[in-house]
């Protein structure tokens, strides 16, 4: 008998779904749905009973797709970190509807929304940015957050289930923990669709719940962001003349960091702040770290009231504060196989690796040979025999349209190519597949994930359709629900190594780059990026394209 699997309901036109701004107030004050497909509409309402019901439900957002729950419910959440693996200690990100939602969660006495944040709602809601805000239940005792990170997503398909729900979720990425993000729900029924349909376990192996802990996946396609939400903190941020200016980007994301602090500028001249009174953007992965005792040049400009000087603050040392989120410092993004990082020369003509004694690029068929070598020796070392090197190896290449290195390791005629190099004791013949970054860095982000989780491979796993399901379990039976899951998880083999043209950080650009940094391993973008990865291998290269 097969294993059972998480039905995936799809919710066809879900970009068609509309809302009506609100008639008085601000018009994301509490938008109601209109206009929306009959199927779409009934796979929400059972997305809505799980929810209600305690079980957590995967939905599309613009940017990844997310594993919620019911936000009030700490049986609910508990089973997101269950299913992902989660730390218990990385908190969860709150999707919103609507404004008034956004202050039920927050205390009553400081429902005021600042200056700031009420010109980047204006700016970025419903979109891709996540704003922290003091929690009206703090979760858990300093130092763990005392804040809330609440987004209000621009999916239609999300906004439509938060506001049929009726209910704030709680929703990371739809991933097992450390693993890239999904950006379909193919993706999500890869990871969680089996282990998503077992029945809740206590800690000693009992049966809590009979039903499964994820009742439904939402599938209204591919999400058009890619990369996950751009995290700001600016619970520090006032208009009083001696409170503080500063709003930190604690994880690049979706909103690009020039566009913040465009807004944030336009807030600063509209209130008529000069000079050391504007507002600081510090960014994570941009800026260098906090250091609360340093010069001005690299310190954010800190209008609050300075403790005097003591003794022990002379002596102790500086403090040095590179503030991101919880998250960030777990091992992300990782596919199972090794990733490297190409800078190009046309791109980068000047070497951008730290720590690299290098005066000159590598030519890419240097870089080809020296993965390859890194592989047989990995190989080599995990095999007991030690002879069976590797004949042949097969090279996923991620790069942007027509780019010089992308033409230097095609053939004219194909997007693969074969080459023979002297590897160790005998020939290796590497095979190079390529999928496009497409133009941009928006077209970059929107293919990280989706052709790292392609060139990984996906297992083989079938579904199976329960027929006398409950109500609140009901699967879609429809054909084009089975069909697009049989052909989306069928088996397929992975390539022996990930490597990514690496990108500008404009705009989403740093979002990318931190990524794919932390999928390469040793460090995300800016902190004291090295030329290894976490294996002490050389995992990126400097690479003449001869332009
Ligand atoms: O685009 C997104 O943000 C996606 C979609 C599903 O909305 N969600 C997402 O969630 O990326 P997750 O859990 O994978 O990442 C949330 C990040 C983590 O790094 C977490 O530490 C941080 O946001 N975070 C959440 N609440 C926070 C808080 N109160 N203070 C600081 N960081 C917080
Ligand atoms: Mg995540």
């Amino acid at each position: 008998m097969s294993a059972r699997t998480v039905p995936i309901l799809p919710c066809p036109e879900s970009a068609a779904i509309a809302f009506t701004p609100s008639a008085s107030g601000h018009p994301l004050e509490a938008p109601q749905i209109t206009n929306i497909s009959p199927t779409t509409q009934k796979h929400l309402r059972i997305a809505a009973s799980h929810l209600h019901a305690s079980r957590l439900v995967a939905f599309p957002t613009e940017t990844v797709y997310g594993l919620g729950a019911n936000t009030l419910d700490p049986t609910a959440t508990a089973k997101v970190y269950a299913l992902k693996g989660r730390p218990s200690d990385n908190p969860l990100i709150v999707h919103v509807s609507s404004l008034r939602m956004l202050r039920s969660l927050i205390p009553q006495d400081q429902q005021q929304i600042s200056d700031v944040y009420l010109a980047l709602i204006d700016s970025f809601w419903p979109g891709p940015l996540t704003l922290l805000f003091p929690a009206r239940n703090p979760p858990r005792p300093p130092p763990a957050p005392q804040t809330i990170g609440i987004r209000l997503p621009s999916h239609p398909l999300a906004r439509a289930l938060i506001t049929e729900a009726d209910l704030p979720i709680s929703a990371p990425s739809a991933n097992s923990s450390g693993r890239p993000s999904p950006t379909s729900a193919a993706h999500v029924f890869a990871d969680l669709g089996r282990k998503g349909a077992e029945p809740v376990l206590g800690s000693r192996g009992e049966v809590l719940d009979e039903t499964r802990m994820l009742g439904c996946i939402l599938d209204a396609g591919p999400c058009d962001v890619g990369v996950e939400s751009t995290v700001v903190d600016g619970t520090q941020w006032s208009t009083d003349p001696t409170g503080t200016r500063l709003l930190k980007v604690l994880r690049p994301g979706g909103v690009g960091v020039e566009q913040i602090e465009k807004v944030v500028a336009a807030v600063d001249d509209k209130l008529g702040f000069l000079g050391t009174d504007r507002t600081k953007v510090w960014v994570y992965g941009r800026d260098p770290p906090m250091d609360s005792s340093a010069s001005k040049a690299s310190a954010p400009v800190i209008h609050s009231p300075r403790p005097q000087s003591t003794a022990s603050s002379i002596t102790s040392q500086p403090e040095i504060h590179n503030p991101s989120t919880p998250g960030m410092k777990y091992k992300h993004y990782s596919p199972s196989i090794p990733v490297y990082l190409l800078y190009p020369t046309n791109t980068f003509p000047a070497n951008p690796l730290q720590h690299s004694t290098a005066a000159n690029p590598d030519k890419p068929e240097e870089v080809w040979k020296h993965i390859a070598d890194q592989l047989v020796a990995a190989r080599a070392d995990s095999t007991t025999a030690n002879t069976q090197s590797p004949r042949t190896l097969r090279f996923g290449l991620m790069a942007f349209n027509d780019s010089p290195l992308s033409s230097a390791l095609r053939t004219p005629a194909n997007d693969a190519r074969t080459v023979t190099y002297m590897c160790g004791e005998g020939t290796v013949e590497i095979t190079t597949e390529i999928k496009s970054l497409g133009r941009t860095e928006e077209d970059a982000a929107r293919a990280l994930f989706r052709d790292m989780l392609a060139f990984e491979g996906s297992p083989a796993i079938s579904t199976r359709v329960e027929a006398d399901a409950p109500e609140a379990l009901a699967e879609s039976t429809s054909s084009q629900s089975r069909s697009h899951t049989e052909s989306a998880i069928a088996a397929s083999p992975g390539v022996d190594a990930i490597i990514i043209e690496a990108c500008s950080e404009k705009g989403v650009g740093l979002a990318v780059m931190e990524r794919v940094n932390k999928a390469v391993g040793g460090g995300g973008t800016g902190e004291g990026l090295g030329i290894r990865g976490t294996s002490g291998q050389q995992k990126r290269f400097w690479v003449d394209t001869g332009m």
